[in-house]
């Protein structure tokens, strides 16, 4: 999470201000950054939480995020049920505990997990903690390889490309993994086969290849990156596995790609992670992650807790976590069915051609990616295109709510600005259309009017989009 710092003292005591319809008493202090002597009555602590959050923009509008913005009333109302369940507490939640086993299992087959494999995986707050887990088991597993043989079990290696997500370089960092990174080049941004298998050696724990970027949507071609592997094992012998980081992919291909191996069908796949609130279609934060066989998960990672009489093994970073999304994530496997997701990535996927179709037509623009991979697609401004940029558009767009993200692309490509489209399940043909709209008519300004530069102190502030 951002870290915050302790504001001035002289700032501590300032007060929020307080329209007077909202109480009964005279005064009502509520300090800002204090906690307040005395309570308020709970509408008016909802008031005053509320008035404050209407500059936060709307979640619908938000292009940006691959998180879930809308969820059926009834999902709504299941997991306010659920608020109060703690998903750690087994032994009070057995049937929570049970709606996850049962998750787990589903992932597994559209994963295309062998059968009797015994494949196991557990939920998380997301991604990132996922991958954290997915890494570990390759570091632990590396490791124990290494001083089994006798071999230096100290400098290890993680290859992927520089389009990884953020949790990857933590994950790096955290337990001093070195990164080796692959970058991104013009034509091909993301990680190949060849150039993976280039930066691997007898310490790398493993291969990260990702489905689909997050900079552009396209996927990483799993299957060559394995074969590539397979050449280097009956080369120099090292046996490096795949860790395929699906946070987004790992539920749209099986509904959309059910052709593509890119799971566990590649034996080189030794654990897979998604997020259950991006096209999981579940609100933040839940996610998964499994590993092919038991085995590929070391033991000494385990902890066991006692559970309705047994032992339920556990790994995980957090210990308390909300229990509502697990439920939610089953509702939505019982809700929609495969027939169900299917349809509703596809609608996703049917929008984002249709716009990246329509960015293309609007003469300016170059895309990067179209949309076929994950709905997602990233564009950017021909390079004769000068008198103005992707973030002079997308702060324009901000005027009526789109957010609709700028950026520059990672070390080697940092001159390349684009935007990014993210076609989440609520976000309408309708609602692409008017965006195509307002795109149109800001394209048109800006050529007749082109930007000048905002004074530098306030220049990086423009790249307000992380992922
Ligand atoms: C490829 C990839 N991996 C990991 C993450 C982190 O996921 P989460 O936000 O669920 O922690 C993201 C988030 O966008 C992602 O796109």
């Amino acid at each position: 999470m951002s870290l915050h710092t302790q504001v001035e003292e002289s700032s501590q005591d300032d007060e929020l201000d307080v329209n007077p319809v909202y109480v009964r008493e005279l005064s009502c202090e509520i300090p800002r950054y204090r906690l307040p002597r005395h309570g308020v009555l709970p509408r008016t602590a909802l008031q005053v939480v509320r008035d404050e959050l209407i500059l936060d923009g709307n979640a619908r509008l938000n292009l940006a995020t691959f998180v879930t913005t809308w969820m059926e009333p009834e999902a709504e109302q299941l997991m306010a049920e659920c608020s109060p369940k703690n998903m750690i507490d087994k032994d009070e939640y057995p049937q929570t505990a049970e709606l996850e086993r049962r998750c787990v299992n589903i992932l597994s087959s559209l994963w295309n997990a062998p059968a009797g494999s015994q494949a196991t995986g557990c939920s998380t707050t997301g991604s990132s903690e996922a991958c954290m887990l997915g890494g570990m088991a390759l570091l632990w597993r590396w490791r124990a390889r290494q001083r089994a043989a006798g071999l230096d079990a100290t400098k290890p290696n993680l290859v992927m490309g520089t389009n990884v997500q953020v949790c990857w370089e933590k994950f790096c960092r955290y337990w001093q993994v070195e990164p080796r990174y692959v970058p991104m080049v013009p034509g091909r941004l993301h990680l190949r086969g060849a150039e993976a298998a280039a930066k691997c050696d007898e310490n790398t724990i493993g291969v990260v290849a990702i489905l689909g970027s997050t900079m552009d949507g396209s996927y990483e071609p799993v299957l060559e990156i394995s074969q590539a592997l397979d050449r280097l094992q009956a080369g120099p012998g090292w046996d490096v596995p795949i860790h395929v980081d699906g946070a987004s992919g790992g539920f749209v291909a099986p509904f959309l790609q059910p052709d593509l191996e890119w799971d566990f069908r590649v034996p080189r796949v030794a654990s897979i992670n998604t997020s259950g609130h991006k096209y999981g279609l579940v609100y933040p934060g839940v996610g998964w992650v499994l590993w092919r066989t038991p085995d590929a998960l070391p033991d000494d990672l385990i902890f066991r807790v006692n559970y309705l009489g047994g032992e339920m093994p556990t790994f995980a970073l957090n210990f308390s976590r909300p229990g509502a999304q697990v439920a939610a994530q089953y509702f939505n496997f019982i809700r929609l069915g495969h027939e169900g997701y299917r349809r509703v990535q596809q609608t996703c996927q049917d929008i984002a051609l249709h716009l990246s179709g329509e960015v293309a037509k609007m003469g300016p623009f170059e895309l990067l990616s179209e949309g076929k991979d994950l709905p997602v697609f990233a564009f950017k401004l021909r390079d004769d295109v000068t008198g103005y940029s992707v973030f002079d558009l997308s702060e324009r767009l901000r005027m009526r709510g789109w957010q609709v993200p700028a950026y520059t692309f990672p070390d080697d490509m940092t001159d390349t600005a684009v935007m990014r489209i993210v076609v989440r399940n609520g976000f309408s043909m309708d609602l692409a259309d008017l965006l195509l709209d307002d795109m149109r008519l800001h394209v048109r300004t800006l050529e007749h009017h082109p930007q000048t530069q905002p004074p530098p102190e306030i220049q990086h502030k423009r790249q307000s989009f992380t992922h």
